[in-house]
């Protein structure tokens, strides 16, 4: 009989490389809230929107506590300046400053700690950079290694057309800068956490989406976040099979027109 962590160490492998169970529900979920191109668009009437826009919740009878005035320091100042940019003038981005996203991003600070939080430590998400006009980068698709903070070339072609084909705002890509692509190996955390690391990695790339936001907002660069797009567009650029790792979450940047 072999020992018992040999066959802690063959399930723990075997869950990471992939014997995956493709009825879990949360690859049934993942499956059915992918959108394809043929799939109808989300609309909504302009009064609906207002309507739904207006939605919050208020205790009408409940006691109020008055709350002092928010201070302002800056990163308030940041967090308050940042809006959605969906026009850009065109104009190349600093390497500079594509490095600093990237690092404020996921970066890794050594000692095992990361500019994101992560559910035990696992770090499901990974860092795509499509690369349209970055001054001494050539375009191109590349993907962030964040333990040694550099970028590792996967093509030489304009990865933002194929972007282009794959949101439901193309005239955003036309001036953009780059695109950072944030995808999940789901694997690397559903070893520990089963069905709750789907979950996991949904809250992760948030996170990673706000320092992308936040670090963009303050280097004056413009940001939109899209969780709207074709996935298997995105999938098949970046050359994932969208079970295994799959994209959750694109942030185009660049100079705001
Ligand atoms: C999860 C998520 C997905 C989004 N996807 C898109 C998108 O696909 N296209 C787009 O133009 N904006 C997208 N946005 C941006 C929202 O439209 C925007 O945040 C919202 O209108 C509020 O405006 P603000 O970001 O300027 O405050 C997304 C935002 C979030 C949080």
């Amino acid at each position: 009989m072999g020992h018992p962590l040999d066959t802690d160490l063959t399930d723990a492998r075997r869950q990471l490389l992939g014997a995956r169970d493709l009825f879990a529900p949360s690859e049934l979920f993942h499956e059915n809230s992918k959108i394809t191109a043929s799939a109808a668009h989300f609309t909504m009437s302009a009064g609906a929107l207002t309507v739904a826009a207006r939605g919050f919740k208020r205790f009408q009878h409940a006691l109020r506590e008055p709350l002092p005035r928010a201070d302002h320091d800056q990163l308030a100042d940041i967090i308050t300046a940042r809006r959605s940019c969906r026009t850009f003038n065109g104009a190349p981005i600093a390497l500079s400053d594509l490095s600093s996203l990237a690092y404020l991003a996921m970066g890794a600070q050594g000692e095992g700690r990361r500019c994101l939080p992560s559910a035990g430590g696992l770090y499901p998400l990974d860092l795509y950079v499509a690369v349209g006009a970055v001054d001494g980068l050539a375009p191109g698709l590349l993907h962030y290694d964040p333990l040694e903070h550099t970028l590792s070339r996967l093509t030489e072609t304009d990865p933002l057309r194929a972007i282009r084909d794959a949101v439901f705002i193309p005239e955003a890509l036309d001036g953009a800068a780059a695109v950072f692509l944030i995808t999940a190996v789901f694997g690397r955390s559903k070893i520990k956490y089963g069905e709750r690391a789907y979950r996991f990695a949904l809250m992760e790339a948030g996170h990673a989406m706000q320092n992308l936001l936040l670090a963009a907002t303050d280097r004056g660069m413009g940001s939109c976040p899209v969780g709207g797009f074709i996935d298997d567009r995105l999938h098949d650029l970046i050359g994932i099979d969208g079970v295994e790792e799959a994209a959750l979450y694109a942030c185009i940047v660049g100079h705001p027109a």
